[in-house]
């Protein structure tokens, strides 16, 4: 048995843990933030895989039997090839799981006239992620998006609240709502943004719905655990949550604190050797 292990470049996935320890308070959990080499947003497909199969495996190493990328950008860039290349040859009976699928799962549940926007890093909008599995699923559903690389420095740099972050984020949704004035329904495709959550609510229009991850994820997580309780008898279960990061553990545990009110244990971990 062992922990579930939810992996981002850096603080973004913390939203995500957040929502997953609410849902599933039982069971213990590893997070890893490779807060070193983030943002992943504007690097190549082949970085942001290389990565994120590195982190991959130290959590399998760590015990982890099934791994969540709570992260958009390794989920669009990373998690197809690892699921169907490197898994079968690591270990077939681990699981990695990525948080775009959930999220256009959902999507459709929400959208009343089917304009959906999209918000996301570089990387994960140029993967086209987003529109082509909307499609899939939802092919009456237009979907508009906006990548915004400024939006993960300002919350990896304590900055969500400050003027800077007011400036971003009304200059990039002023751009996404130009082109598509009728989006009824905007995805935070990318777990940093919740943090910038109340400026967003700020400078969109109105009556717009918001759909950010970490709800969506923890109820997609209960459910696959249910469905397979395979997997489930291989998860521990005594609430504990355990942090590493790859840059220093102090200037982790300072954005931690944002989420986890209680003292957390935080390690400091090498990825690239
Ligand atoms: N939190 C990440 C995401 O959901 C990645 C941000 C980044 O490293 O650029 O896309």
């Amino acid at each position: 048995m062992g922990p579930i292990a939810v992996f981002d470049s850096g603080y973004g996935g913390l939203t995500i843990l957040e929502s997953i320890r609410k849902e599933l308070p039982e069971y213990d959990f590893i997070y890893l933030g490779d807060n070193a080499r983030t943002p992943y947003g504007p690097r190549s497909f082949d970085v942001v895989y290389e990565y994120t199969l590195e982190a991959v495996k130290k959590l399998f190493s760590l015990g982890a039997h099934l791994v969540i990328l709570a992260c958009n950008t390794a989920s669009a860039k990373a998690l197809r090839t690892i699921q169907q290349k490197d898994l079968p040859r690591i270990d077939p009976d681990r699981r990695v799981l990525g948080v775009i699928r959930p999220s256009v799962e959902a999507v459709g549940d929400y959208s009343e006239n089917r304009h959906v926007g999209i918000v996301g890093t570089v990387g994960t909008v140029l993967s086209e992620s987003y529109p082509l599995e909307i499609n899939k699923i939802s092919p009456d559903i237009k979907v508009t998006q906006k990548a915004c690389p400024m939006w993960v420095p300002l919350v990896e740099n304590n900055e969500f609240n400050s003027p800077g972050a007011d400036f971003f984020v009304k200059k990039d949704l002023d751009e996404l709502f130009k082109r598509d004035p009728k989006i009824d329904t905007l995805i935070l495709g990318c777990t940093h943004y919740p943090l910038l959550l109340p400026k967003i609510k700020m400078y969109m229009p109105a009556g717009v719905i918001v759909l950010s991850q970490g709800d969506i994820v923890s109820k997609s997580l209960k459910d696959y655990l249910y469905r397979h309780p395979e997997m489930d008898v291989k998860c521990s279960k005594n609430g504990t949550v355990h942090f590493y990061t790859t840059e220093h553990p102090d200037k982790f545990r300072q954005t931690a604190g944002i989420f986890f009110k209680e003292d957390i244990r935080v390690e400091h971990l090498e990825l690239n050797n």
